[in-house]
Parts: structure tokens; sequence; C-alpha cells
């Protein structure tokens, strides 16, 4: 399959491309196209066979959910069977932008898009060329991140290019995102909110607006897992990747200075991620080290981690250290990502 790349200037729409995607959507093809969190990978939700192509074209289980994109408060009444008084909250504070909330699902929605599940994620992104895109499409647009299943989440056009090409219909690029992250996932669907996956709106700013807020695995419960895509080992770069966590940027640089030294001489080639302040304090030289940005701005450390994940696994290092950070704020979705990557190894003095 030739792949159709677009440039469109995200300021200034060019609403012919908009109009050339959005025919290749209702013709059930597969487009991937930027949000404000990460790139999407498009396809008409409505539409059984057009799900499944998305499925294909990324290697996904068939078991994993997709979230469904809207682009007006009108269409959420054909998706979600039921909207509590919390989810409307939320939208209005929230909506358009990272947050996808889970909801009982009505019919008209294909069980290819829930796996199967009797509820639906929803989503209002706030990126102009995805709002442009579901609004010229008509329809609901099913979209998980645009990266081969596995891989890191793609934060620039290039990312889906280099994972997706020849497998799918079209790419707009507009340039990398903003957040770098994906949107947090929170199921309202039963008594009580649960935070599925955190993301671009924190658990504080939930709980601002509804109370208390669980997350799933902090209260034992016998039934399956709640978020089905939360078992599958994400993002896991090539080389065993560990998180390295301390209190301060000096104690952190002091236990990665003895880590490096102690891989260098089993004869490996060591990749850092660390923080500008903690950089400063090494005096050791890495095979690779890739600052992330300040420990002081985590917003800054959530746009930069999947690009240096990637960018990692086109060196050769055969092991990688990361720096952790307070699990504060987006700060949880930047750890959540990590452990992830790590397959949950952690190294603490
Ligand atoms: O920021 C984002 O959310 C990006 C952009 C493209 O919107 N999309 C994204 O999609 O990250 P994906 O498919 O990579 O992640 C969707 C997550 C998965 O963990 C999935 O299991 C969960 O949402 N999910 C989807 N539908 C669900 C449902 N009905 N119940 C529980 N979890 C669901
Ligand atoms: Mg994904």
């Amino acid at each position: 399959m030739q792949t159709q790349l677009w440039k469109v200037d995200p300021n200034n729409i060019d609403q012919e491309i908009i109009a050339q995607a959005a025919e290749l959507i209702k013709r059930g093809e597969v487009v991937a196209f930027p949000t404000e969190t990460v790139y999407g990978l498009g396809a008409d939700g409505l539409n059984p066979d057009a799900v499944r192509a998305i499925f294909t074209a990324k290697g996904r289980p068939a078991d994993n959910p997709l979230i469904l994109h809207i682009c007006r408060i009108a269409d959420l009444s054909r998706i979600a069977a039921e909207i509590p008084d919390q989810a409307r909250q939320l939208m209005e504070r929230f909506w358009p932008g990272p947050l996808t909330v889970v909801l009982p699902r009505t019919e008209l929605v294909p069980d290819v898009v829930t796996a199967g599940l009797d509820t639906v994620a929803i989503r209002m992104p706030s990126h102009p060329v995805a709002q442009a895109l579901i609004a010229a499409s008509g329809v609901p647009l099913a979209a998980p991140s645009a990266n081969l299943s596995g891989k890191p989440s793609p934060t620039r056009a290039e990312h889906v290019w280099e994972d997706l090409q020849g497998r799918i219909a079209g790419l707009i690029d507009a340039g990398p995102v903003e957040i770098g992250l994906e949107s947090t996932v929170l199921d309202l669907s039963g008594e009580v909110p649960y935070l599925l996956r955190p993301g671009g709106i924190s658990r504080e700013q939930l709980e601002a607006v509804l109370g208390e807020v669980r997350i799933a695995g902090e209260v034992e419960d016998q039934e399956t897992p709640k978020a089905p895509g939360m078992k599958y080992r994400h993002y896991a770069p090539r080389a065993p990747l560990y998180v390295v966590s301390a209190e301060t940027s000096a104690e952190i640089a002091a236990l990665l200075q003895s880590l490096v030294n102690e891989a260098q001489r089993g004869g490996e080639r060591v990749g850092l991620i660390v923080s500008e302040e903690t950089r400063a304090f090494l005096t050791v030289e890495a095979a690779e080290t890739r600052v992330i940005g300040s420990r002081e701005n985590l917003a800054e450390v959530a746009h930069n981690l999947f690009g240096i994940l990637r960018d990692l696994d086109q060196t050769a290092v055969t092991v990688i250290y990361a720096e952790g950070f307070p699990p504060t704020g987006v700060g949880a979705a930047v750890m959540n990502r990590l452990y992830k990557a790590a397959g949950g190894r952690l190294i603490t003095p």
C-alpha cells in the first residue's frame, strides 16, 4: 500500500487536505493524524471492517479496545448509553483535551471497537487538525496511538512513518505534538471513578472535580483487569531499561555513577536518560546520554520521553538507566510509562 503523506500547518489548516484524508476515512481506510497527546491511527469508528484494519496495521491484539474520538458533545449520545453527572462535569472542565472517559456504550458501537466490552472509551481531542478531520469525516474516529504494537507512542510524524509506512493509507504531518504522553483514561461506568491510565490530566486535577478517584491496582479485586491494555508490555526499548530513583539529583547522579562504572567494566554500552540537574552532577561518560528536561518542569520531561526511547533504540546501547521523577501531576504519567518500559525494574540507593 502506498502511504499518502500530507504536511499541514496547524495554525493555518489546508481544508483541501483534510477533505482528502476524510474521503479515505469514509471509504474505510486508515489515516494517521496528530492529536495534542500523541499521533493517532484513525478509521471510521462505526465501520467494523475499517476498525479491523487498524488492528491489522498496528499488529494490535484484538482484545485491546479502542478510543472513539469526537469533535462535538452532540455526538456523545449516539455512542454513550448513559452520561453520568460526573462525566458531564469533567467534559465541561477538560474537553477538548487529554481526558478519555469510559461509559456504557450504545448498540451503534461495533464490538470490534470495544473488544466486546459493554463500555466504550471516548475522547474529544483539542488539536485543531484532529478536530477538523473528525468533523470532515462525519463519524467518530476510532484511534489508538499510531505506533506498531509494543513501540513507544509516536510524538512526531516521523515516528509514525518509521512504524507504519506502507501499512496505512495516509499520514497527516502537523509537526511534533504538544503533550507527548497519551490521554488519561477514567472509567466512569461503575460506582466509583477508576483511573485506568494516568496521562495529560492528573489525578489531582480529576479529584478537584470529583472528590476521590481510585487507581486500578490500588484496591484489591478479583475481577478481570479493568483496562485490557494494561496487561501488555508497552514502550519496551530493545535494551533492558532500569528506572533509577532517589530524593535528589545529587543522590541519583551518585547512584548512576556507580551503575555506569560497573556496567562498563562488564563490557556494556550504557544509555542514560537524565534531567539537566542530574546531568550537571555526573562525571562519568556513558556511551549515550540524553537529557530529558528539567526536574522543575515535568511537562517538558513528558514531552521528550517517547522520542528519547525511540532514539536510543537506534543506537547500540545494551542497557539503559533512566532517572525517576516525583509521581505528582503529570509526573505520575511519566513514571507509569517509564515503569512499563522498564518492565517494573527499579533501582534505589
Ligand atoms: O491520547 C490518547 O489516548 C491516544 C490518542 C491517539 O487519542 N490514543 C491512545 O489509544 O492512546 P490506545 O489505544 O493506545 O490506548 C487506549 C487505552 C488502552 O489502554 C485501552 O485498553 C483502554 O484505553 N480502553 C479503551 N477502551 C476501553 C474500555 N471500554 N474499557 C477500559 N479501557 C479501555
Ligand atoms: Mg497505544
